[in-house]
């Protein structure tokens, strides 16, 4: 038994801010972020959007591409690093939005890595059978947890949901997914929110080392894809479409040298909404299926890197 996408969706939020716009915030210009990042616009969430407001937009736009029934899921995977609350998770809270009762909802807290961890964990469901139909959601508030004074990080983060409905099925879908963590480099990409120790509500932002976090990522998003490629004893030629994590490029184009990948093959939206964490997998996916670019029947190589550090893939038969 496979897991196959059935249905995607994403959602952005209507506010943009661009690279211009942060001339002004910051010491920074069009130029850096566009050269160093390929970032050039992102988009935030208006004051009364929480990270459940997006993913429901997501998930009803997934629904209405496959006209599926919301109460035939069994399962819900939500991947965020910004709840809207501690508890209950947003997972429930988005539950409760889309009137289902019963089946299993969690969240899952995998940084950049949250979609792919979400995906292996609703595979494992569908092939052992305990799953039919899973809702998979990587969405963010990143915006919230920003300090808009660093530009060394502000201009990275950004909003954004996206949606995968999974079924079972006897044909092929997800072939194999991979996933790892280290925590020793926890300190390398943080935040200081926290509910022990001091009271930093208001002063929460993120911690980046740029250029560490960057090396790491770009070598171990390179052994990931061979370790991915032998687990399938294929070649990187029987890859179709590369879908990374957007979140710089530079290391997006160092993977796709590594494949061999000419980049017309390789979906990249990092412009359009900048570094959304576990948003920017299922948000990219969901652009290239919409636009028509990945058709039914080929493969694809999702693959992502972030906090933790935590790292994975998924090879995927479309
Ligand atoms: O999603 C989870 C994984 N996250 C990532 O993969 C992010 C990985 N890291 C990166 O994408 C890159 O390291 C950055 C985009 C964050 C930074 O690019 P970099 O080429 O590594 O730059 P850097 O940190 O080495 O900084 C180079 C210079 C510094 O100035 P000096 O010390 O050379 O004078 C920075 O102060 O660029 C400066 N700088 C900026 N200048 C203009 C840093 N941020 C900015 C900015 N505008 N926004």
């Amino acid at each position: 038994m496979y897991s196959r996408i059935v249905a995607t969706g994403s959602y952005l939020p209507d506010k943009i801010l661009t690279n211009k716009d942060l001339e002004s915030i910051v010491d920074t210009t069009d130029q850096w972020i566009t050269e160093r990042t390929g970032i050039k616009q992102r988009h935030l969430a208006a004051d009364n959007q929480s990270t459940c407001d997006l993913a429901e937009q997501a998930v009803r736009n997934a629904f209405e591409s496959a006209d599926i029934d919301p109460q035939s899921i069994d399962l819900i995977i939500f991947a965020t690093t910004t709840p809207d609350r501690v508890f209950p998770s947003t997972a429930c809270l988005l539950q409760q939005r889309l009137d289902i009762h019963g089946c299993p909802a969690f969240d899952i807290q995998a940084v950049c890595t949250g979609f792919i961890y979400a995906l292996d964990i609703a595979d494992k469901y569908i092939k052992t059978g305990a799953a039919k139909r899973a809702l998979v959601i990587g969405a963010e508030t990143l915006s919230r947890i920003i300090d808009w004074s660093d530009r060394s990080t502000c201009v990275l983060f950004a909003d954004g949901a996206g949606a995968v409905i999974l079924e079972a099925n006897e044909e092929q879908g997800i072939l194999s997914t991979h996933i790892h963590a280290d925590g020793s480099f926890s300190d390398l990409l943080t935040t200081n929110a926290s509910i022990t120790g001091v009271n930093n509500i208001g002063k929460v932002h993120i911690g980046m080392k740029g250029n560490e976090v960057f090396k790491k990522a770009v070598n171990t998003l390179g052994a990931i894809v061979d370790e991915t490629l032998e687990a399938n004893n294929m070649q990187k030629s029987d890859i179709d479409w590369l879908v990374p994590h957007q979140a710089n490029i530079r290391i997006i184009n160092a993977t796709a040298k590594k494949l061999k990948m000419p980049i017309e093959q390789v979906v990249i939206t990092v412009q359009n909404h900048g570094n959304t964490s576990a948003a920017s997998v299922p948000l990219a996916l969901d652009t290239a299926i919409r636009d028509g670019r990945i058709k039914r029947g080929e493969t694809l190589l999702l693959e992502a890197f972030g906090g933790g550090f935590t790292w994975g893939s998924a090879l995927i038969k479309y």
